[in-house]
């Protein structure tokens, strides 16, 4: 659907006022650097270029009227009374950051709002984060409130946090803010220190597989695994001054991982400090171009986030294990939060329709379920679009 059609339908559900202006946030991917931001880890996540654009047009009131493309619900809501309803599902995102903007204190007033989503719900490539961005975008723009893409990132994050109440890291919300096209953003989740990192793929694309097994559960079992890394950081911190389980290099961990008594307990935190140091790795053999190192610790990756910090499940490991067999593929894991969502591969171009055709039937006869598969574009982050004319 293009603009032109989104103008269309936003005239026919609010009217012929005014033209409204365009926005646009991307999903995202992450390369490498799972269930690590929130443990004060690096990550190394990127844009897409696909993601929501949000059509919107300032109101004289302070009513706030929200409709999508893709869900038939309409929320309408008082600048005056913003609270959290199940009935209210997607409206729940923008919502929240409408609630943290008043709490930080901007004066906002009321407006409309069209949301076109193209990146799959739930298949973890972050489209509440992305709805999320775009409000807040639209926020900025139209009360001119004096405030920075990262706090407006953090914003956003304590949005999901307190309003939404998934317990989410820094990192979705930090790559829809900052994306820069063809570049992945190497985070310190601590700091918030960043760099850009080219990512050289001459030859090969990056594949998305979204196993299209919805990820149910996942916000409860995110937030159990949350608690499972406090109750470690807990148990290494009466024998180590350590602000987060990050703080430890391998070595000190295999040095001390005996304060650790719960053996699940154990493998969750081995599977953050062992992660955190292969995003180090994956960034300097990026740098040294050597994609075929890069592409062996995505394997690793996924390898812990099924033994060790267990969020993968039957449909992401089938299609990560029918990708590993397949000629011209350089590394494969599963990205996001995992318990269902897409996967992420390094194929080369010559091999992609054969990877694409064989990883499908072969996941296809396994679990009874269609794979969707795209090329992925890493684009720029949160942006107001420039409408010609
Ligand atoms: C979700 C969260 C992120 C991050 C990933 C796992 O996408 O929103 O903050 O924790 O899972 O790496």
């Amino acid at each position: 659907m293009n603009t032109k059609q989104l103008m269309s339908k936003f005239t026919e559900i609010f009217g012929e006022i005014g033209k409204p202006d365009v926005f646009f946030a991307p999903g995202r991917i992450n390369l490498i650097g799972e269930h690590i931001d929130y443990n004060g880890g690096r990550v190394l996540p990127c844009a897409l270029d696909f993601g929501t654009t949000a059509l919107a047009r300032k109101r004289k009131d302070s009513i706030i009227k929200l409709a999508s493309m893709n869900y038939p619900l309409q929320v309408t809501l008082d600048l005056n009374r913003i609270t959290f309803e199940n009935k209210d599902a997607w409206g729940n995102y923008p919502k929240g950051v409408i609630d943290q903007f008043l709490r930080r204190g901007f004066t906002l007033g009321g407006f409309e709002a069209l949301y076109y989503g193209t990146i799959p719900t739930g298949a973890g490539l972050s489209s509440s984060a992305s709805i999320e961005l775009v409000t807040a975008m639209i926020l900025k723009s139209f009360f001119d409130c004096d405030i920075s893409i990262i706090d407006m990132i953090k914003l956003c994050q304590d949005a999901e946090n307190q309003f939404v109440g998934v317990n989410c890291g820094i990192m979705d919300q930090f790559a829809i803010g900052m994306g820069k096209k063809n570049m992945a953003i190497y985070l310190d989740c601590d700091s918030l220190n960043y760099e850009y990192v080219p990512i050289p793929l001459k030859g090969i694309k990056l594949v998305i597989g979204n196993t299209n097994k919805k990820r149910t559960l996942a916000d409860s079992k995110y937030n159990e695994r949350r608690r499972e890394c406090e109750r470690a950081l807990a148990a290494l911190q009466n024998r180590l001054d350590i602000k987060s389980l990050c703080n430890l290099t391998p070595g000190q961990w295999e040095e001390n991982k005996d304060i650790i008594l719960d053996p699940v307990i154990r493998k969750r935190a081995e599977h953050v400090i062992y992660e955190n140091a292969r995003v180090k790795e994956a960034v300097e053999k990026l740098s040294q171009g050597d994609i075929m190192t890069f592409g062996k610790l995505l394997n690793q990756s996924h390898e812990s986030l099924r033994d060790l910090y267990e969020v993968t499940g039957f449909e992401l490991d089938s299609m990560v294990e029918e990708a590993w067999k397949q000629e011209g593929v350089l590394g494969s894991r599963m990205t996001g939060a995992g318990f269902g969502g897409c996967t992420i591969s390094l194929v080369k171009e010559e091999a992609i329709e054969e990877f694409i055709n064989r990883v499908g039937e072969n996941y296809k006869k396994k679990t009874g379920l269609q794979g969707d598969f795209y090329i992925a574009g890493i684009g720029d982050g949160v942006r107001k679009i420039r409408l010609e004319g």
